[in-house]
């Protein structure tokens, strides 16, 4: 019997894709998402395309009912959960500001919406997990939770890296570590997956700029992204844990 894997932020721009390669893969989806709309349109169009393995669930990864009522429907669906893909990206109407432009209350909002959200589900889960023989969880962390920013390339954009972005993903990373070792012994694997950036109607100043600090193609497809993510979350990689894959193009070399 194929896998059952819960992935959250599955109506966003890289949610839809895994969605769609894991579904090719024969696993078994439950696509979580605050945006029932979207859920609904991509859950029209998969049917379409005969991807029927799949059902589209509500749910705010920041509220710890909703994220236990989540796990609830993927039971009710499919009988088990064997992962759980974190990678929902919520963010205040503030985010974006360049640092001395971010308030305190804007910076710890975004924090516990996005790193909050990431704990609250990582611990639901696991909990199930740890109870029921095993699991696997990936978390989808982002370059800049491990090297800085190279602000440069942002210069003459109105676009930049925020903080609140390092310190959340940086903190998925070690979140990730955390959560793998605390479940050592329960055949509890955690680890994260930290792409570049990814193409998404970028100015072709940035994606040049960009580009000259990669090493072949500079800014990825979300496809791009898709072998690594199978690989982490399938038994292929069963003794890889707490680790961070970077699919960057060499961006962070
Ligand atoms: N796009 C990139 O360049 C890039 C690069 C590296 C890492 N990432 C990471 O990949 C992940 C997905 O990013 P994306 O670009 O697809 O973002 P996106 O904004 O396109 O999608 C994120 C999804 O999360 C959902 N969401 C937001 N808040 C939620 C909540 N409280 N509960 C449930 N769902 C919620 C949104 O509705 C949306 O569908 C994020 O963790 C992001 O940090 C993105």
């Amino acid at each position: 019997m194929s896998k059952v894997i819960v992935l959250t932020g599955a109506a966003g721009l890289i949610g839809r894709t895994f969605s769609e390669y894991l579904l090719t893969k024969d696993y078994r989806l439950v696509l979580a998402d605050i945006n029932v709309d979207a859920l609904r349109q991509q859950s029209e169009s998969l049917s379409l395309k005969g991807f029927s393995q799949h059902i589209i669930c509500e749910f705010d990864a920041t509220d710890k009912l909703s994220v236990e009522s989540l796990l609830v429907s993927a039971i009710d669906a499919f009988g088990q959960v064997n992962g759980l893909i974190n990678n929902i990206y919520p963010r205040n109407r503030e985010y974006g500001r360049s640092l001395f432009e971010v308030s305190y209350d804007s910076f710890t909002e975004n924090v516990s919406l996005n790193l909050g959200g990431y704990f609250l589900c990582s611990q639901v889960f696991a909990k199930h997990f740890m109870d029921h023989g095993g699991g696997s969880m990936v978390n989808v962390a982002s370059i800049y939770g491990s090297v800085a920013p190279k602000f440069e390339i942002y210069q003459n954009t109105h676009m930049t890296m925020p903080v609140e972005y390092s310190v959340i993903k940086s903190g998925v990373i070690h979140l990730t570590r955390y959560f793998a070792r605390y479940l050592a012994g329960h055949e509890v694997r955690v680890n994260s997956l930290s792409p570049g950036g990814i193409i998404d109607g970028q100015p072709d100043s940035f994606l040049q700029a960009y580009r000259s600090k990669t090493l072949n193609k500079g800014m990825l497809d979300a496809q791009d992204l898709c072998g690594a993510m199978e690989f982490l979350v399938s038994d292929r990689s069963e003794y890889v844990n707490g680790q961070d894959l970077i699919v960057d193009d060499g961006f962070t070399l």
